[in-house]
């Protein structure tokens, strides 16, 4: 039924609370941007002055705040290998008094779903004085970031009502593909030639049902799991290790859980003491050789410490006694579809707490002060 939603459609519908509505509506989003960003030959069409003034750049900065933030290090990745370019990421809220020193030709991509972040408003008003191109991608047309940026590039998402950003998330990474795609394509590099990121993103939308068609599976871990615990960390490795700061973020933000979305490996350098009989831990193992065998490890090590284990795993890389499987996808784009159970954890986690899953205490949909 996930494919009859209308994406544009501001209404809750049946749905008991908006997040599990924009959870669901993910896999229209991938296929909306899909058409969006090319032309009925398949194309890529990215304004060509966007990728004219990247390809002219010598380093990608992307600065945003909180979800828009983790989606940039999701996206990290999949620019670097598509551009070429190295990928720096910056926190909205410290550049705006801490720029660091930048390359030559720098190149800035502001990530906000809301357009309207102050943190990263500010930081856009000096690249501005400074003269560096700036890109906005944004769910919002006509937000304060789109219309004082030299270029934007919309989410085309439709409204994102609940405060746990989850759609837009998924979106920016999808978008940033689009863009890393077209740039590729510029400086005839050949990963992004072979990179058929229109196929790739279909099956992403799959697995994202895949993994929507198992909500039942998943809030019954949840259950045994969250409904109780005061803390709980995540831990994966590159680009797992990403997804874990966004799946962390999710769950305090709607279940009021402390958690931390950690490197696996950097756990045995301290950290680890915290791991106590019971504490969660929910580790995301997506299909990626060289790291996976040593994130399987280190489940072993807080295994041994009384840690209370979820595993989240690809399915090429699967075992019989691993929680949630989802399907495989390229590898550009596993930060999108590992983050889906993440999601749906975080909602059944604050859901089995009685919370108000939309708005969460204290936080705003969007920040507009400093
Ligand atoms: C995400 O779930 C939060 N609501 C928050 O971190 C948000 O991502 C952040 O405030 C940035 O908002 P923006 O994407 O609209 O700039």
């Amino acid at each position: 039924y996930t494919a009859e939603l209308d994406i544009s459609d501001i209404g809750k519908g049946t749905y008991p609370f908006y997040m599990l509505k924009e959870i669901d509506e993910q896999p229209a989003v991938m296929r909306k941007l899909s058409q969006v960003y090319t032309d009925d030959k398949g194309h890529v069409t990215v304004d060509d002055a966007i990728i004219e003034a990247l390809v002219a750049s010598d380093r990608i900065y992307i600065i945003a705040a909180g979800t828009s933030y983790n989606a940039g290090f999701a996206s990290k990745y999949l620019l670097e290998e598509l551009t070429e370019k190295p990928v720096e990421l910056g926190i909205s809220s410290e550049w705006g008094y801490n720029m660091p020193r930048l390359s030559k030709n720098p190149f800035f991509i502001f990530l906000s779903q809301s357009g309207e972040t102050a943190d990263s408003r500010q930081v856009l008003v000096k690249a501005n004085e400074l003269g560096i191109p700036c890109l906005t991608v944004t769910n919002v047309p006509g937000s304060t970031l789109s219309r004082e940026a030299s270029f934007t590039m919309l989410l085309h998402a439709g409204p994102e009502i609940a405060v746990a950003s989850t759609k837009a998330y998924t979106a920016q990474i999808a978008a940033l593909a689009f863009l890393g795609k077209a740039v590729g394509l510029k400086i005839d590099n050949k990963k992004a030639i072979d990179f058929d990121v229109v196929h790739e993103l279909s099956l992403v939308a799959q697995s994202i049902e895949a993994t929507l068609s198992e909500k039942e599976l998943i809030e019954n871990k949840v259950a045994g799991l969250l409904e109780t615990t005061r803390n709980a960390f995540y831990i994966g490795r590159g680009q797992d290790y990403y997804v874990s700061m966004e799946a962390s973020l999710k769950l305090k933000e709607v279940s009021y859980i402390q958690c931390e979305g950690f490197a696996a490996g950097e756990l045995k350098h301290g950290t680890i003491a915290l791991i106590e009989e019971g504490t969660p831990v929910i580790a995301l193992i997506a299909n990626n050789a060289k790291v996976a065998a040593h994130t399987r490890g280190n489940v072993s090590e807080v295994v041994a410490r009384g840690a209370n284990v979820v595993t989240i795993v690809e399915q090429d890389i699967a075992n019989a006694d691993d929680d949630i499987i989802t399907n495989n996808v390229h590898p550009y784009l596993s930060s999108i579809s590992m983050v889906i159970p993440t999601q749906l954890i975080a909602y059944y986690a604050s859901l089995h707490r009685g919370l108000d899953v939309d708005k969460p205490r204290n936080l705003a949909k969007s920040v507009t002060v400093e």
